[in-house]
């Protein structure tokens, strides 16, 4: 018997206005396109903007349904508009944020675990790791290098086709 683990690390920011620049502006954008969310049944709404290696931007945002399976968290949104308008163009960093009258956005929220299997098939896929830049209305930031991070031991493609 062996013992193995997992070790990653990511960067806790006190605030927005620590993050460079690139990264502060990329915050507010998320925080401004939860605006456009459509979540009536959690009253949670996430914003996040990615930036592409060739400069563009692309944001999601969650797009809730009555059946409630039918809803699409804003990671996933985002992921299937940047592949639909970009598709061979690798995502360098994704913002992610919330705003909800219920709880206090006031700390970091993590991609789901559906999400996260999302994210790592794209950063595979495009052979680029996706930088996440996570953090509410107020308070700490994180910055996670790679998003498969936040998934080890995961299923993927490799374990489909034997290689
Ligand atoms: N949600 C996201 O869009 N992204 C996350 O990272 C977590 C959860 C959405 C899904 C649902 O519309 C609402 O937030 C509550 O779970």
């Amino acid at each position: 018997m062996e013992k193995n683990a997992f070790h990653f690390e990511y960067e806790v920011y006190d605030s927005i206005n620590e993050l460079p620049e690139a990264d502060a502006w990329l915050l507010e954008e998320a925080r401004e396109v939860t605006t456009n969310a459509y979540a009536p049944y959690s009253n949670f709404h996430v914003g996040a903007v990615a930036r592409l290696t060739n400069g563009e931007m692309v944001a999601g945002s969650n797009q809730e349904n009555a059946s409630f399976p039918a809803g699409l968290c804003a990671e996933r949104v985002l992921l299937s508009s940047a592949s639909s308008l970009y598709p061979k163009v690798p995502i360098e960093s994704i913002a992610i944020s919330y705003r909800s009258s219920l709880v206090e956005s006031d700390h970091p929220i993590s991609p789901c675990g559906i999400c996260r299997q999302s994210l790592q098939e794209y950063e595979t896929r495009l052979h680029h790791p996706i930088r996440l830049i996570l953090g509410g209305m107020k308070g700490k930031v994180f910055v996670i290098p790679k998003a498969s991070m936040l998934l080890p031991l995961s299923f993927n493609s490799n374990d489909l086709n034997g290689t």
